[in-house]
This record gives structure tokens, sequence and C-alpha cells, in this order.
């Protein structure tokens, strides 16, 4: 059974000093958020995945401050021991530091989140600085990032090459010393991921980034095949739940229609003589 007590960030600094592997997945409502709190997860990211994987939006730059809050609000409501990290979408942040840091906030005052993740673009330094000196701990997002994916080639791997694996680890780096508090690598070589984590006094959280990470992070969507339209390589699904839907609905449409749904177990029943009376009243039909 997990133990009851809230995570913490000195938790997660004692992690990565004992080597103990650190678990973050996504969530976007309550009653996922609550299952995954429960099983022991240290961290649930309201991902900004929630425009593609839930609500069915091409790409996540279409994603508003109000969709996440919605749904930042329901994972709270599930959550008592897991660390609810916020992700700030596209334009809510790097516009300008009073908006960066208001829309922060919000994720923390309105919707009760522990934290924010901000996706690396130039400049983002100071946003993250910003964000961190209000009070607001800050999780960074480094190499494959998918608010800006088009100008990286697309959905591809990020620091193939020693030039541009050498940006990735400066990045990571700039975001420790902005006050990140741990930073995710997604989308990058494994030997790439290892130099940062070793390098770093943070925990690393990979996704498609092998595994040397302090942690790892899955879209729980993924891991549970519920978003069938496409499957990047580095997820391991763990279930076909959109195939149980299909299976599961297709079941309960048949037994409406031969009849044996509802069963005399989901049927509510009335005292005959209260139902002599009801049909002396109502009369012959
Ligand atoms: O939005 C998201 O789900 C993410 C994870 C892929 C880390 O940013």
């Amino acid at each position: 059974m997990a133990p009851e007590l809230k995570v913490t960030i000195p938790e997660l600094l004692r992690m990565k000093r004992s080597r103990s592997k650190i678990t973050m997945l996504t969530a976007y409502d309550y009653s996922m958020a609550r299952a995954i709190d429960q099983a022991g997860i240290e961290l649930i990211l309201v991902g900004d995945s929630l425009g593609m994987v839930v609500l069915g939006y091409d790409s996540t730059t279409a994603v508003t401050m109000e969709e996440m809050l919605h749904h930042a609000r329901a994972v709270r409501r599930g959550v008592t021991r897991s660390l609810v990290i916020g992700d700030m979408p596209f334009l809510s942040f790097h516009v300008s530091l009073r908006d960066t840091v208001k829309n922060a906030g919000r994720f923390l005052q309105d919707a009760g989140c522990d934290a924010v993740k901000i996706e690396w673009k130039p400049g983002i330094e100071d946003v993250a600085k910003a964000i961190v000196d209000a009070g607001i701990p800050v999780m960074g997002h480094v190499g494959l990032t998918p608010q800006t994916a088009a100008g990286q080639g697309g959905f591809r791997v990020q620091g193939r090459d020693a030039e541009s694996a050498l940006r990735i680890h400066t990045q990571a780096v700039a975001l420790q010393e902005m006050g990140c508090f741990a930073v995710v690598l997604e989308c990058v070589p494994d030997v790439l991921a290892k130099e940062i984590t070793e390098r770093l006094t943070i925990p690393t959280i990979g996704i498609g980034a092998g595994p040397h990470c302090d942690g790892q992070v899955l879209v729980s969507y993924d891991l549970l095949g519920l978003y069938e339209a496409f499957t990047p390589k580095f997820v391991r699904r763990y279930a076909s739940m959109a195939e149980t839907i299909r299976e599961s609905v297709t079941a309960f449409r048949d037994d409406v229609r031969q009849g044996f749904f509802p069963g005399r177990e989901q049927t509510f029943t009335m005292p005959p003589e209260e139902m002599s009376r009801l049909q002396q009243e109502l009369g012959p039909a």
C-alpha cells in the first residue's frame, strides 16, 4: 500500500540522491487522477496533451488556460498524495512576465496545483526565474517540446548530434540555475539523458529518453491504450482500454437489444399491495 504522506519537492531530491526512481503520469479528470494517486505515482501532470488525447485537437497549441484549469481542478479533487503539476499551455507563458506569473499563479490559486511545468523556448530562463521568484515551483521541459515541435522539424528525436546535444544540456543546466525543481527530457538519446542526469542536482524525468533518468513519465492515455491515433516508439502499453470500451459497450448494446438488460438485479420493485393500489387508481390501460 502506498504511504499516505503528500509528496514534496525535498522528497523528490532525496529520491534522486538515493537513486529511487520517480514515477509521473498525466491525468485530466477526477477518477483517473484518484486511481493514479492511489497507485502511488509521485507526480501527476495535468499535461497540455489534454488537447490531443481528451479534446481531440490536432496539436497541443490550441489548448487554453481555461481548459487547463477546468481539468486541473478535477484532477486536484481526486488527489491526496501525489504532487500535482499544471502544464502551462502555449502562449500562457513567455508573453509578458506579468501575465506569465499571473497564469502560473492561477494553477495554484484557482486549481490547487502544487507546481507548474514550462517547455523550453529561447529566453525561457527569465520566465522560469520570474515564476520561481513569485514562489511557484517550476518543472522545466527540454528536448522535444511539442508546443514548438514544428520549428524542431516535427515530432522527432532531438540532440542526436553533439552540437544539438550540447544545446539541450545547456538548456537543462540553465533551468536548474533558474531554480526549477526538476526537468523533463523528451525524446533524446539515452546517452545524452544519462550525461544530463549525472550532471544535474535536480531530478530528470524522461519520456523517450532511455532508462538513465531519475524518473519516467508517460501520457496515461498512451499507457492504457485509450488514445489510438498515434503511439510513439517510447510508449509501453499496459492495457488496451479503447478495445475494452468497444467490447463493453457492444455487449451493453446487444443486451439492451435482446432484452437482457436491465435484469432483476438492476431493477427497483414495488410492494405487491402498493402495486394493486396503484393499478386500482389508474384503472384499465
Ligand atoms: O503534456 C504532456 O503530457 C507532457 C508530457 C509528455 C511530459 O508534457
